[in-house]
């Protein structure tokens, strides 16, 4: 019997498990002759929220940008769903990527409502999430606040019952309010299974959503842990940021 390649390659995930739905396993990747990320190893389940920490420039947008498929890593593999991926983003997200992306993506000058049609899943799911923003649908975006931009941006992903979600800045300059009403709906789509990779700045409020984070510091994992064991220690999640760890 002819046995392809496909078959006889095991996907060995450090660390992982049986619900591993994320992993990246010795991924090195960059921008032209810049080397960004070095040997980058990470793994997210099922039902799990984990936080992608570090100060400006320690490579984390890079990272999910990389798992998204913007860009191709020089060493290593992404694993979506126990399949090695090197295809685009585009088929990433029709087998069940879901990307927020630094800048939001959503598209200023449509209404509410399109910028919810653009997404994989319906208005009704996304308003399911996120009830606060059916009165705005027929607004344009543009004149949207940050956080309903925010919650739109999110709730748009959510909409398309992803099995992984990237999400990039979740509350950079938003107001209190609203971080709390993006974490609940993580929190959310978490018991519902997805397994989310969160980019925050403050590494606090990341950990008290997250179950597990990872600090990268020059393109680097410095550090890991769950996010109680890294609370209770909070020196060093600090120490790591400056790439000491
Ligand atoms: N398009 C690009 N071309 C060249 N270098 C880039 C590009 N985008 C990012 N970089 C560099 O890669 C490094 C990592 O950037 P990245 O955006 O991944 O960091 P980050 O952790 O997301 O930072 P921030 O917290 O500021 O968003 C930085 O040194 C940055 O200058
Ligand atoms: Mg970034």
């Amino acid at each position: 019997m002819k046995i392809t390649n496909r078959e006889v390659q095991p996907i060995v995930t450090p660390g992982g498990s049986a619900g591993t739905r994320l992993a990246l396993e010795n991924v090195s990747a960059g921008y032209g002759h810049v080397e960004v990320l070095r040997d980058i190893s990470l793994h997210v389940a099922a039902g799990e929220i984990v936080a992608l920490l570090g100060r400006n420039g320690a490579g984390k947008s890079t990272t999910l940008a990389t798992i998204a498929g913007l860009i191709a890593p020089r060493a290593g593999r992404v694993i979506l769903n126990g399949e090695v991926r090197t295809d685009s983003t585009a088929r990433r997200v029709h087998s069940g990527l879901a990307y927020v992306v630094e800048e939001r993506g959503v598209l200023l000058g449509l209404t509410a409502a399109q910028n919810l049609r653009l997404g994989r899943g319906s208005i009704e799911d996304a308003l399911s999430y996120f009830p606060e923003i059916e009165p705005h649908l027929g607004r344009t975006a543009g004149l949207l606040s940050g956080g309903q931009q925010q919650m739109l941006a999110v709730a748009r992903a959510l909409a398309s019952n992803p099995d992984v979600l990237l999400i990039d800045e979740l509350s950079l300059g938003l107001a209190p309010m609203f971080v709390q009403r993006l974490l609940e709906s993580l929190r959310r789509a978490r018991d519902e299974g997805v397994a989310i990779l969160l980019v925050e700045q403050h590494a606090q409020t990341a950990l008290n959503v997250a179950d597990r984070a990872y600090v990268l510091a020059q393109g680097q994992v410095v550090l890991t842990g769950t996010a109680e064991h890294l609370l209770s220690d909070f020196n060093r999640v600090e120490s790591a940021y400056l790439g000491v760890s």
